[in-house]
């Protein structure tokens, strides 16, 4: 379905045809001035210059042409030459019923669908998620859904950290707290092993404990890297060791990120990729692209035109061990390997940006992606505390994602609990929802480049930019809609107020936002939608006396309308990964 701009600047643009003036300067936009019309086109500016003529003459000309169309209640010119327009009653009213019998709700599909592998979450086998995996969770799960609701066809790997020195570590401490176990035995024989009695708490405890012995003690370092290089040459005992610590994280991990409503097509990890580190090299190799720098195996990606310097990209250490960029490169062509996608986005902090430059620019020479496929690292800032540093427990740890949930959950609870709205049954979920909501809303209502300050009271509040605002208006038309007969189908064929007309304004524009916010990789824009038709829906609701109207065309009309309300916002909210709840 083509949104209302679209429809209006085909208008425009036929106009602008018909008085012999480009069809390109026919642009509507929504109104800068929302107090002096709906819609706005500056083409006639752009017109002055191309046929020197004064731009108030060619607006004219153009609104006079439009006068006879009754989808338009106000063509009027302004100002030097500024076109102001609002569309009739009858034409929102129908725009708005079209969105709703739309199977797509009026969200813009894409034209050539393309195939987006979404690499998001990265958390790290036996290191607990820490808030640094939020945001790439939480952003990378709604840019997930919004590229699937416009069409698109997406495919979302966790991309775990399951290789590195970390495994090396906690199967070095594990080997001193438990000589006696099977695992570790002289003539180690996988059909024997039954599994260790290994759980996720005291795997939470052994990596940050085995992480700062390593620190101190440089006899457990070279041995956590010795089990490290053997490991990843395939030792069976430790592979088969590996697997149970890959177990028992990832059900940890999995249970975190289901709490938080985040999920992924598949669970490959770095270690996944090794199968490609050796067709990566040959790659490198004949291309002539590998050469050896103070004795590292590296590849240039410096260009000409850099404002600062991008040192080579190293894929072979001295020591011969991989590292994080030759996992990425071969990760890449597994990935065109198994799914041959058109894009492949990398949510992922943007402090790593030095990192992507390099792993893409090299993915690029090497020819590991066609021409045309698009590498993008679409990064994030950081979360704060009110001190404006990155956000630490109280004794100035590592806020660990477990521990800030919790947090959140409790307060929500604490609240839910005093309500008598809901059954004691459900408040366990209830509360669930609304943590959910207000991290989520805080998080992704700030544009994911920029850092912002977790602030619980601010995420939490019943009014403003917050999940919990949202929640609470979808609460509150389900309350109405339960006291009321809904009229089937949308009943609304008369507006009767102007904050009425407002809503269905807002509702109409929800496919802008849609496609803008699809453009720009920017949740923030469908949050800021949802809460400006929140608020619309608020003003409505205070200015007009749904339930007790009397004439009943009106209500039904006003009945259709918070029923498209409530549709609408939970499209959004579903976009933005957050689950609503009937009673709040
Ligand atoms: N595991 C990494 C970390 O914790 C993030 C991985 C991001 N994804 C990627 N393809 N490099 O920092």
């Amino acid at each position: 379905m083509k949104t209302i701009t679209q429809i209006l600047t085909e208008k425009l643009a036929a106009a602008f045809v018909e008085c012999g003036y480009s069809a390109e300067l026919g642009s509507v936009g929504t109104s800068d001035r929302p107090d002096l019309c709906q819609f706005q086109c500056n083409g006639a500016f752009g017109g002055a210059k191309l046929y020197h003529k004064a731009p108030r003459m060619i607006a004219q000309e153009v609104a006079d042409k439009l006068s006879s169309d009754t989808d338009l209640a106000k063509v009027e010119v302004v100002g030097a030459g500024f076109i102001n327009i609002n569309v009739s009653d009858a034409f929102l009213l129908g725009y708005v019923s079209g969105q709703l019998a739309d199977k797509d709700l009026g969200i813009p599909q894409a034209e050539k669908p393309e195939t987006i592998v979404l690499d998001y979450g990265g958390p790290n086998v036996a290191k607990p998620l820490h808030i640094g995996h939020l945001r790439s969770a939480v952003i990378g799960e709604s840019l997930k859904r919004l590229a699937k609701a416009t069409g698109r066809k997406t495919i979302s790997d966790v991309h775990l950290g399951d290789w590195g020195l970390q495994i090396g570590l906690v199967i070095a401490e594990l080997k001193e707290r438990h000589p006696e176990w099977y695992c570790f035995s002289e003539g180690f024989d996988k059909e024997k092993f039954e599994g260790i009695p290994l759980t996720a708490d005291e795997l939470n405890e052994v990596y940050p404990f085995a992480s700062k012995k390593s620190k101190e003690d440089d006899e457990f370092k070279a041995k956590a890297k010795a089990v490290t290089a053997e490991l990843q040459k395939g030792e069976p005992a430790y592979i088969a060791l590996w697997e149970e610590i890959i177990k028992v994280s990832v059900a940890d991990i999995k249970k975190n990120y289901d709490k938080l409503n985040v999920s992924f097509d598949y669970w490959y990890g770095e270690s996944n990729a090794e199968k490609f580190v050796p067709r990566l090299i040959s790659t490198l190799t004949e291309q002539g692209l590998l050469h050896e720098s103070e004795g590292a195996m590296v590849v240039d990606v410096a260009e000409e035109d850099d404002k600062v310097t991008i040192p080579p990209v190293i894929v072979k250490k001295s020591d011969d061990s991989n590292i994080y960029a030759t996992t990425d490169l071969a990760t890449i062509i597994q990935r065109m390997e198994e799914w041959k996608p058109d894009e492949i986005w990398y949510i992922v902090d943007s402090r790593q940006s030095l990192h992507f430059t390099q792993v893409f620019r090299c993915a690029k020479k090497a020819g590991l992606v066609p021409e045309g496929t698009k590498l993008e690292h679409l990064g994030f800032g950081t979360m704060n505390g009110a001190d404006g540093k990155p956000y630490k427990t109280r004794d100035g740890g590592v806020m660990r994602l477990e521990l800030l949930f919790d947090m959140v959950y409790d307060y929500a609870k604490g609240i839910v609990d005093k309500s008598t709205h809901s059954a004691e049954e459900d408040k366990a979920d209830i509360a669930r929802r609304i943590a959910v909501a207000a991290i989520k809303f805080g998080d992704l209502i700030n544009h994911r480049a920029k850092d912002y300050i977790f602030d619980i009271d601010k995420f939490m509040a019943a009014e403003g930019k917050t999940g919990s605002f949202l929640l609470y208006t979808i609460a509150r038309v389900n309350s109405i809609l339960r006291k009321a007969e809904l009229p089937e189908g949308f009943k609304a064929d008369t507006i009767y107020s102007d904050s009425e007309r407002d809503v269905l304004l807002k509702l109409a524009l929800s496919g802008e936002s849609y496609a803008l916010a699809y453009r720009e990789k920017a949740p923030n824009i469908i949050c800021e939608n949802a809460y400006q038709l929140a608020s619309a829906f608020s003003k409505f609701y205070h200015d007009n006396h749904i339930l007790t109207e009397e004439d009943e065309n009106k209500r039904n009309s006003w009945l259709s309308v918070c029923s498209a309300v409530k549709t609408s916002l939970e499209k959004h909210l579903d976009i933005l990964g957050i689950e609503t709840v009937d009673l709040m």
